[in-house]
């Protein structure tokens, strides 16, 4: 098999690093990063001087740049007949994602999303019991990423944060939200949202919310990032089941469960006692580990085995796209189908 390039070697492209060393993979791998001092950051890496040489080198790459270059790098690497794995979020708009994913196709190469949580055990098993019934009807889903952290230089909240729920809450529901109803805010008056809010309702009724922002008060240490704050919270309510999922500690919370109707046109809630399913703890590294061993199956069966461009990339970028429209004109907005 030809050698995997990694394009970008900053603080997630030294996670991927890491997920390449624990798949047994580190002498398969070749770097490209403009900056000396990431460079001398990835000791026993090999690099190439510049990306024309790594793609004539290589049969795949992992884009972990910054995200204004997502686009232009993919389709370089789409063009020079790589499969790619291309960092979350994929483009900045929904429209790129839709022209790589015509490019993707035009060559016959696999795309595979950078969407951490879709290989997170704990939201694979919200998902898993979601798609098995175990909630009941879905009523309300919400998730929360926010937290005293740098503001990045290349996106606002809503690329960078909020990208993660607008592809995982979909992906639990088993549909695309059909409107939005966004709140953006610039607390640093830096030109980015650093502060998002998002409404979405389903056709089916069912609710939602995403908090996502870096000037909210954190919780936890990140796993990720020194010294950042963070809180990662998703919950996911139904007419039989309601679950909490701290992803910063790794809890995972049940109550299965309905309300009744009960005496004077109340309803109580008759639900079970806290369950805490054994569902195994993910460190990022495990997590990047198990989105690239995937990567690596799909480019060997040539059978996608994670989220490509338009399900990992336009469709949450869609509902991105209508929160910043509905945000800017102060109105629902309908998300692309
Ligand atoms: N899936 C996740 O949970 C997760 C977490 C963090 C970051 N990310 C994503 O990973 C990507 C990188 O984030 P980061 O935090 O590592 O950023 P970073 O700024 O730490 O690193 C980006 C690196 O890319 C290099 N670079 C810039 N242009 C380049 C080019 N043309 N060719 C090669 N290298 C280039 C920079 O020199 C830098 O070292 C972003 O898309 C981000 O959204 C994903």
């Amino acid at each position: 098999m030809r050698p995997l390039l990694l394009i970008g070697c900053g603080a997630f492209g030294r996670v991927h690093l890491a997920a390449l060393a624990r798949l047994g993979l580190s002498d398969r791998v070749l770097g490209v990063e403009p900056d000396p001092a990431m460079r001398a950051a990835c000791p026993g890496l090999r690099f190439v001087a510049d990306l024309a040489e790594g793609l004539a080198q290589c049969g795949a790459a992992i884009i972990a740049t910054p995200v204004p270059t997502h686009a232009a790098l993919a389709r370089q690497v789409l063009e020079a007949g790589l499969d790619l794995f291309l960092e979350k979020p994929a483009t900045e708009t929904a429209a790129e994602s839709a022209a790589l994913a015509r490019l993707a196709a035009a060559r016959g190469r696999i795309v595979q999303l950078g969407l951490y949580f879709r290989f997170h055990p704990k939201a694979q098993a919200l998902h898993a019991m979601a798609r098995a019934g175990e909630f009941g009807r879905l009523h309300y889903l919400a998730a929360r990423m926010s937290g005293l952290k740098r503001a990045r230089g290349d996106s606002g909240a809503l690329l960078n944060d909020a990208v993660h729920f607008a592809d995982l809450l979909p992906w639990i529901a088993g549909a695309a939200p059909i409107q939005v109803f966004a709140q953006i805010a610039d607390p640093l008056g830096r030109g980015r949202e650093d502060l998002a809010v998002i409404q979405l309702r389903f056709a089916s009724g069912l609710i939602g919310l995403i908090e996502a922002g870096c000037v909210l008060p954190g919780r936890w240490p990140d796993t990720v990032v020194p010294g950042a704050e963070t809180r990662k919270e998703v919950m996911v309510a139904g007419s039989a089941a309601l679950a909490e999922v701290d992803f910063a500690t790794e809890e995972f919370t049940l109550r299965r469960g309905a309300h009744e109707a009960g005496p004077g046109g109340a309803w109580l809630p008759r639900h079970a006692p806290r369950e805490v399913p054994a569902i195994p703890a993910a460190d990022p590294v495990a997590v990047v580990a198990a989105e690239l061993a995937a990567f690596l199956r799909a480019v060997e069966s040539r059978v996608p085995q994670g989220p490509d461009l338009i399900e990992g990339g336009v469709a949450p970028l869609a509902i991105l796209d209508a929160a910043r429209r509905s945000a800017q004109d102060h109105r629902v907005v309908e998300v692309a189908p």
